[in-house]
């Protein structure tokens, strides 16, 4: 089968699309003909082996994983033992953060994977997984987000963000996005009641007051949490400096603030796929790419300025390299 493969750590121009074994199916697992990908931060942190302690999970000299990706949608070619809700032929959508998932076959455990609501394509789908799970557990499980309350989302243009408006308003919250001029239009269009245009007013002076503040881009600072909010969800972050700041702060003040890795876990992918098929997430692609162009796709993303998401598909895999 085909797959993108590395063996050494450095930018998008590493991965070399190969010929591989195809993967076997272990006790838990399921064998997934990929359809498409989504590309997130993630996946340029995990290619360059940054931030460098990762290296200690990741592998220290070359990556132990040789095919990176994390977003998939496909379809089961086989389920293993003691895989109760999913069948072959069923269509799937999910996310492995042991990578292998950049491939035209993948197989991972079938506890990341759920049902792809009736009616959505497979790109639509495969941009759900990672970015749709960390908006839903930092606002809904950190966030202990509540009908009727009050949040900002900062970083809201973007994967994570543009979930976590539309979440937040299907969860009945009133929603202040921060996010760059040029994409006001684009989260109004999203839901968001309240825009700020971070190029526009300086966040670090905003005064208006939240119950609850996610911040997926990662450039707020304990006192913008204090002054702004009454609880906070730490998302992304810009620098290590700033990541290490915070978490010191958090440890020793008292403010509510928490900070996650996101999980994926087949509850909360069936909680997606509901908020997609009633319509009160739209997943919004900006880019769709072809499979052979996944370098392209992950270069795209590390601008960190992406509208929505990007997809990448798998058509026309047979044939040349
Ligand atoms: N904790 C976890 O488990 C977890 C899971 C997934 C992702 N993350 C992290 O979350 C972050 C966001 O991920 P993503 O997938 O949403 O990335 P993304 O799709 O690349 O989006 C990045 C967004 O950042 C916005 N941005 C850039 N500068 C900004 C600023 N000064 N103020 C506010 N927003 C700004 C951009 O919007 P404009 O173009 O409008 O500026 C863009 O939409 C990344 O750091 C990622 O590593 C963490």
């Amino acid at each position: 089968m085909k797959a993108f493969t590395r063996t050494k750590y450095g930018g998008p121009d590493v991965l070399r699309l190969e010929e591989v074994e195809k993967p076997t199916v272990k006790d838990g697992q399921v064998l997934i003909k990929v359809e498409a990908n989504s590309a997130n931060p993630a996946d340029w942190h995990i290619l360059r082996g940054k931030p460098f302690f990762a290296r200690f999970t990741l592998g220290l000299l070359h990556p132990k994983d040789k095919i990176p990706g994390a977003d998939f949608a496909g379809i089961v070619e086989q389920a293993g033992n003691n895989v109760s809700h999913l069948k072959a032929g069923d269509h799937v959508f999910g996310e492995t953060l042991e990578g292998g998932a950049f491939a035209a076959y993948t197989s991972v455990p079938a506890n990341v994977c759920a049902i792809m609501p009736e009616g959505t394509g497979f790109s639509e789908m495969a941009c759900v997984p990672v970015a749709g799970i960390t908006a839903l557990q930092a606002l809904i499980t950190h966030g202990k987000l509540k009908a009727g309350e009050t949040v900002l989302i900062n970083g809201a243009s973007g994967g994570v963000g543009h979930f976590a408006v539309q979440i937040a308003k299907a969860y009945g919250a009133t929603v202040t996005a921060v996010c760059s001029d040029k994409n006001v239009a684009f989260v109004r269009s999203l839901g968001a009641d309240h825009v700020v245009a971070y190029d526009k007013e300086n966040i670090h002076q905003h005064t208006g007051k939240y119950n609850l503040i996610i911040d997926t881009n990662g450039n707020l600072d304990y006192k913008d949490y204090k002054r702004m909010g009454q609880r906070g969800v730490m998302v992304g972050f810009t620098t290590m400096g700033h990541m290490i700041s915070l978490i010191l702060k958090k440890a020793t003040g008292k403010f509510p603030l928490a900070q996650f890795t996101a999980e994926a876990n087949t509850g909360d992918l069936e909680t997606l796929a509901l908020l997609v098929q009633s319509g009160q997430v739209k997943v919004r692609i900006e880019k769709t790419y072809s499979y052979k162009e996944i370098p392209k796709a992950i270069q795209h993303i590390e601008a960190m300025r992406t509208m929505g998401k990007v997809a990448m598909v798998w058509e026309n895999v047979d044939g040349a390299l």
